[in-house]
């Protein structure tokens, strides 16, 4: 095979099979020999560093995976712990886990008609239920007093946004980070009325707007022990058309676009998780 090529490559040049290759026949052949071995050594060495890479590829999707396994466990522990501290003010303000569950759900829907990403939506969907986590430092009959509270009262109860935002913030968990925004945003009105710092339009977080309509609604819908709960049908022409106290200009008109469309999912969602004394 070495001949072959040797007679190729030297094309015209006189063979003579006698006398024995001639000097620069015998050169090109050593050299033919050398590059041949040397061919061989980097073959050799490609099939290695092609065996490295994969092991280094292996170890590499190895060690992200394990990292993507141990950042979605904390991010579980996360949650854990603070949907615990959620349940525990919402024993304080008499508010159920089925409004707690039924604000998440209400917020999943919002989120998927805005189009976010399966991930966003569950995210917000397990952000929402932390809302007034900051009740848990309000007194206790503060929160249990009936009608409308004067201007200190007024203050200390809506101060439950900046504790709640307190409480959550520090992390380097999204799930935390969307629930302080959440806590903070919960109460603020896309016309400024709200509180507690009055924001206007889409200086409210997106994630803060969402979760005002979706606790809106249940509250409006939710039976109290001073208050009737209202049916979906008046509930959605409140929303929509205002009754003095809650005014369509509350609500992010996107938001708004997208409940008038929807708002059948919102009742959905409302009979299948009620409460106990509302069935
Ligand atoms: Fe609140
Ligand atoms: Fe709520």
């Amino acid at each position: 095979m070495v001949r072959k090529s040797v007679k190729k490559t030297i094309g015209p040049q006189r063979v003579n099979q006698d006398d024995g290759p001639p000097q620069s026949l015998a050169a090109a052949i050593a050299r033919i020999d050398e590059l041949e071995r040397r061919q061989k050594s980097l073959r050799r060495q490609l099939r290695e560093a092609r065996r490295a890479s994969r092991a280094a590829q292996l170890d590499t999707s190895f060690a992200l995976e394990l990292e993507r396994r141990r950042s979605l466990e904390l991010e579980e522990a996360y949650y854990d712990t603070v949907l615990r501290l959620t349940r525990a003010s919402a024993y304080k303000d008499q508010e159920t886990g089925a409004h707690i569950q039924r604000v998440s759900h209400y917020a999943k829907v919002l989120a998927r008609h805005l189009g976010w990403a399966d991930e966003e939506q569950e995210l917000i969907s397990r952000a929402a239920p932390m809302h007034d986590v900051g009740k848990i430092a309000i007194p206790d009959d503060l929160i249990r007093k009936r009608g409308s509270l004067d201007g200190g009262d007024r203050l200390v109860m809506e101060s439950h946004t900046l504790i709640g935002a307190s409480l959550l913030e520090g992390s380097n968990s999204r799930l935390l980070d969307m629930a302080r925004e959440i806590a903070l945003t919960h109460h603020e009105h896309w016309d400024g009325s709200g509180y507690p710092h009055k924001l206007i339009g889409d200086q409210i977080p997106i994630a803060g707007r969402i979760v005002m309509m979706s606790d809106h609604y249940d509250a409006l819908r939710s039976r109290r022990s001073y208050k009737r709960g209202i049916d979906h049908e008046a509930t959605y022409r409140i929303i929509l058309e205002g009754d003095g106290r809650t005014l369509p200009s509350h609500f992010d008109p996107k938001l708004l676009e997208i409940f008038a469309a929807s708002h059948k999912e919102f009742d959905a969602v409302f009979e299948q998780y009620k409460d106990e004394s509302q069935r």
